[in-house]
């Protein structure tokens, strides 16, 4: 039987389907802009409004794109594990990072995908991460030392910038902390902070997109000349033993495709991981009681530093990592663009027929949040992870913040390995509060974080 993409082999190039959705709930609210700044401000909000009017699809037009907004873990199931070949990561994300991101794992679709993934194998297999461990931990410790004497400060700025120097050493083996890095962090920043945010996607002087687009050229040449380097060295960072990965002939796999991995790779642990650290500070500083047990736990291991063998045993710890996930996943919106006709499940399991390349909307916090699968879901409860309760297991894809199925979080180990060495050692040398009344506009775009970025009071314990 055919694939669906042999069916549509042209798939790429339809435009989004925006007809024959006339039997889906909903409206595309304002024109133009739709729903995107209710979706900005507030994305559980809107989703929510959504789910309780329409169910679980309905339409949404945000971000000047069209399609249907889908919550509920049988949705999920279906679309993560995508059986039929039919839900495209490539078209799904080529509108919004597609220029800046192109030939990224996530921007591949089925046999490709699946092919290239192999890249990727031996960068996260247990010799290489526990390489990676002795090298983020003194960077994490500079870092932190650099931050007494600051009572106050801004814990998302300070932690952004920490995780962008370990990022240059762990992914591209960049030793020195100078111009070197600082080239390579900026010309990262221009693509994220600038060019994503472009509202004119036009590659012309004077626009945020361009100076983005020059930030991608610049990293693009970087990469491509730090390959041939790399592949003669023993180095142990990421692209080193990315670059050295053969091909089923014997030969490396080409740098055209390295270098689009290297960049997408950037940009995928980047923000996440400091989105994620940000939300493991928050609530902690806000449920002391959890900051205390933390800190017990890390004190009890008896050591300054972890090492890749430790990390299974921080039970706490992990059971805040994934509780800090639950509420505040650090990817706020994945989607998804149908290659041909399929169906997904809307109000009590029915079918709705969903036509061929129509934009998908999957925002995991709302799964996350649904009171069929969490007891007093928006409270901080680290504990529901744990046994007897484990509230994570009532459905396999109720919880999501890694994605699921093929393209399910490469990193996700890496992430959690990065989270606790960092609190270990900061829970070590640092107590942290924030103000009693504290009760920041929590963003979701471009990234989620505490909108006033997080004002922490640390007092040395050490
Ligand atoms: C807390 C931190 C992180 C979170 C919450 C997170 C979340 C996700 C999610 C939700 C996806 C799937 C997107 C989709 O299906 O549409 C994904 C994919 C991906 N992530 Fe992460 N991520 C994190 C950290 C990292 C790190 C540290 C790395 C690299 C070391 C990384 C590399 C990737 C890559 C390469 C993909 C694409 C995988 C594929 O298409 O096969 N991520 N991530």
């Amino acid at each position: 039987m055919a694939s669906p993409a042999e069916l549509n082999p042209d798939y790429r190039n339809h435009p989004d389907n925006r007809a024959g959705l006339d039997h889906i709930p909903g409206n595309w609210g304002l024109p133009v802009i739709g729903e995107t700044f209710p979706m900005i401000k507030d994305v559980w909000k809107m989703v929510d409004e959504h789910y309780k009017q329409f169910g679980p699809i309905s339409k949404l037009s945000a971000g000047f794109q069209k399609g249907l907004l889908v919550v509920g873990p049988d949705n999920y199931q279906k679309i993560y594990l995508d059986r039929e070949q039919v839900f495209s990561t490539e078209m799904g994300y080529d509108r919004s990072i597609g220029q800046f991101y192109k030939g990224g794992l996530l921007m591949r679709d089925g046999d490709d995908h699946r092919f290239q993934r192999r890249m990727f194998q031996t960068a996260f297999k247990n010799e290489p991460m526990r390489g990676y461990v002795g090298m983020m931990n003194p960077i994490l410790r500079q870092h932190m030392d650099a931050w007494q004497g600051k009572p106050d400060f801004l814990f998302f700025d300070a932690i952004k910038k920490a995780l962008l120097e370990v990022g240059a050493k762990v992914f591209i083996g960049i030793d020195d902390l100078g111009e070197e890095a600082d080239r390579m962090n900026r010309a990262f920043l221009d693509i994220s902070e600038e060019g994503l945010m472009g509202l004119f996607k036009w590659d012309l002087p004077g626009l945020k997109f361009h100076k983005g687009m020059n930030g991608k050229r610049y990293m693009e040449k970087y990469f491509g000349d730090l390959i041939p380097v790399r592949r003669q060295g023993d180095g142990t960072d990421m692209l080193s033993f990315m670059c050295k990965e053969k091909m089923e002939d014997g030969s490396f796999f080409p740098d055209s495709d390295l270098i689009p991995h290297t960049s997408f790779l950037l940009f995928a642990a980047h923000d996440t991981t400091t989105s994620a650290l940000c939300h493991m500070i928050f609530y902690t500083a806000k449920h002391p009681e959890w900051q205390d047990k933390l800190r017990a736990e890390a004190q009890a291991l008896g050591k300054a530093t972890l090492d890749y063998d430790d990390l299974d045993n921080l039970p706490l710890m992990e059971l805040v990592f994934k509780e800090a996930l639950r509420l505040r996943p650090s990817v706020s919106m994945m989607t998804r663009r149908t290659i041909a006709e399929t169906e997904l499940f809307g109000r009590n399991g029915e079918p709705v027929k969903i036509p061929a390349d129509t934009m998908l909307f999957i925002p995991p916090v709302y799964n996350h949040t649904m009171p069929e699968y969490w007891d007093n879901p928006m409270q901080f409860d680290p504990m529901r992870f744990a046994p007897p309760r484990e509230e994570h297991k009532r459905h396999s894809f109720s919880y999501v913040p890694f994605g699921g199925g093929a393209h399910k979080c490469i990193g996700m180990h890496f992430a959690n390995m990065l989270a606790k060495c960092f609190m270990h050692q900061f829970l070590l040398n640092y107590k942290y509060s924030v103000a009693p009344d504290y009760n920041p506009h929590m963003e979701a775009f471009p990234l989620p974080k505490p909108g006033d970025n997080l004002p922490l009071k640390i007092e040395r314990l050490q």
